[in-house]
């Protein structure tokens, strides 16, 4: 099963991308596919439109167009859920030890890495960077 990470503008910035990328693979997972962009505004407007009424949107639509980013499409089995394990609580002051916000995340804000929520958000967010042609069979 896939889902989606994407190391954000903070931890590529940061020389933090290696370590992130090193930490999934030693979790069980296989990098299906991986690109390097900076999104522009209506990307990222549109990634991030669940979260278009909220008050962090526009500061997050900002933040993540700050520079550039790594999408990438994570395969294990429970792909999803084990993703969300592996990175921990949205605020790293509150996510366990030992997972990628708690060691590399700035804030809530500055956080590192994002990941699909659920399944659906998954083949989505997948569907967003990579055409299944992009998709390497390992
Ligand atoms: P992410 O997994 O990328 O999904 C939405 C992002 O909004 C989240 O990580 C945070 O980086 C950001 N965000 C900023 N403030 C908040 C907040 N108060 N609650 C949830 N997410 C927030």
């Amino acid at each position: 099963m896939l889902t989606l990470a994407i190391i954000k503008p903070d931890a590529v910035a940061a020389g933090k991308a290696g370590k992130v990328l090193a930490h999934h693979e030693q979790s069980g997972f296989t990098i299906r596919a991986a690109t390097f962009i900076r999104l522009t505004t209506g990307q990222a407007e549109a990634f991030y439109a669940v979260h278009r009424d909220r008050p962090f949107f526009r500061p997050l639509v900002t933040f993540m167009t700050s520079g550039p980013c790594m999408p990438l499409a994570l395969d294990r089995d429970d792909a999803v859920l084990k993703l969300r394990e592996v990175i921990g609580a949205t605020d790293p002051k509150e996510a366990a030890p030992g997972t990628v916000r708690a060691l590399l995340a700035e804030s809530k804000e500055r956080n590192a890495i994002h990941a699909s929520d659920s399944e659906d958000s998954a083949r989505r967010e997948v569907g967003f960077f990579f055409a299944d042609a992009a998709l390497i069979n390992t």
